[in-house]
């Protein structure tokens, strides 16, 4: 637990250490609920209309009633964001189906649980930034779309923590996911960009790559930079012969990749990648004030 973590639960602050859910919730016990995270910059959230409009998604999709309006949402965020000390950080939104009868069953919940944590995260560090990542392909499958829909932020990510684990033990930064047809589907906590003749691709939610806001972001910058971007479906090929690929996520940002599997990229950090980087802060900073 981190000792600088701010946390919101159930309509208050609460010292971190107090933050406490039961062993009876069904989001402990079985991955059921749904979640975000929300960058915030200058102590406010970025595109958090956005994030609460997927919240609000994938919460109906699992059929989990909200307890709250977004706007109760939003200003817990906001109340959140104040009780902390820092002016930039990362919030983890966390709705679960609550406490209830052992059982899958959620008729027995009777209220879900909704909990806030702001904290620091650096998920790669500057040199890693700079020099790009080293990513590998995991051998752990993205789960299909009609076992759960990848649009879905649900509290179930086993195996993209299995695909995490792949990538420490090959000593590399981060792991690509592949859909069970073998193409790209998207990184552990993150989706995947290449740049071929100029043209930037990345998978279709159809692949399995969940619809980043992030990814939003760069879709909105290329167009604005008179960079081609299109969803595309991709191969392991298109990783190994990419001019460029970087990640983008609300936990990562944007990161260069150096190379995937031993294949290092034509170039990292590429043009195209340090001009939609240069163009993402510029965003951040303008939207922030
Ligand atoms: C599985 C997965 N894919 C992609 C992303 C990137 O989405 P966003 O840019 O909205 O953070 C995330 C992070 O939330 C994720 O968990």
């Amino acid at each position: 637990m981190s000792s600088q973590a701010v946390c919101w639960l159930d309509g208050r602050i609460v010292p971190a250490a107090e933050a406490t859910v039961s062993v009876f919730d069904h989001g402990l016990l079985y991955g059921d609920g749904v979640f975000e995270g929300v960058r915030y910059y200058r102590r406010t959230a970025f595109r958090l209309e956005e994030h609460l409009e997927r919240l609000a998604l994938s919460a109906r999709a699992i059929a989990l009633a909200l307890p709250y309006t977004m706007e109760q949402l939003a200003d817990a965020v906001r109340e959140t964001i104040a009780a902390s000390t820092a002016e930039d950080g990362y919030l983890r939104v966390v709705i679960t189906r609550g406490g209830g009868a052992m059982g899958l069953d959620p008729r027995g919940c009777a209220r879900p649980t909704v909990f806030i944590i702001a904290l620091q995260l650096q998920l790669a560090d500057a040199a890693k930034r700079r020099d790009g990542l080293r990513a590998i392909i995991a051998a752990t499958r993205r789960l299909p779309p009609d076992g759960l829909d990848p649009r879905i932020k649900s509290l179930n990510y086993l195996n993209h923590v299995l695909a995490r684990i792949e990538a420490s033990h090959a000593g590399a930064d981060e792991a690509i996911l592949l859909n069970a047809a073998g193409r790209v589907a998207e990184g552990t906590a993150d989706n995947v960009f290449v740049v071929r003749k100029g043209r930037i691709l990345t998978p279709p939610a159809v692949e399995g790559a969940l619809e980043g806001v992030t990814r939003g972001v760069v879709f909105e910058l290329a167009h604005a930079a008179g960079i081609e971007a299109v969803e595309a479906p991709l191969a392991p090929y298109d990783l190994y012969t990419a001019e460029e690929c970087f990640l983008t996520g609300t936990a990562m940002e944007l990161a260069p990749v150096a190379e995937i599997d031993g294949r290092r990229m034509t170039v990292c950090p590429g043009p195209v990648y340090r001009r939609l980087e240069r163009n993402f802060r510029a965003l951040v900073q303008g939207e922030m004030g």
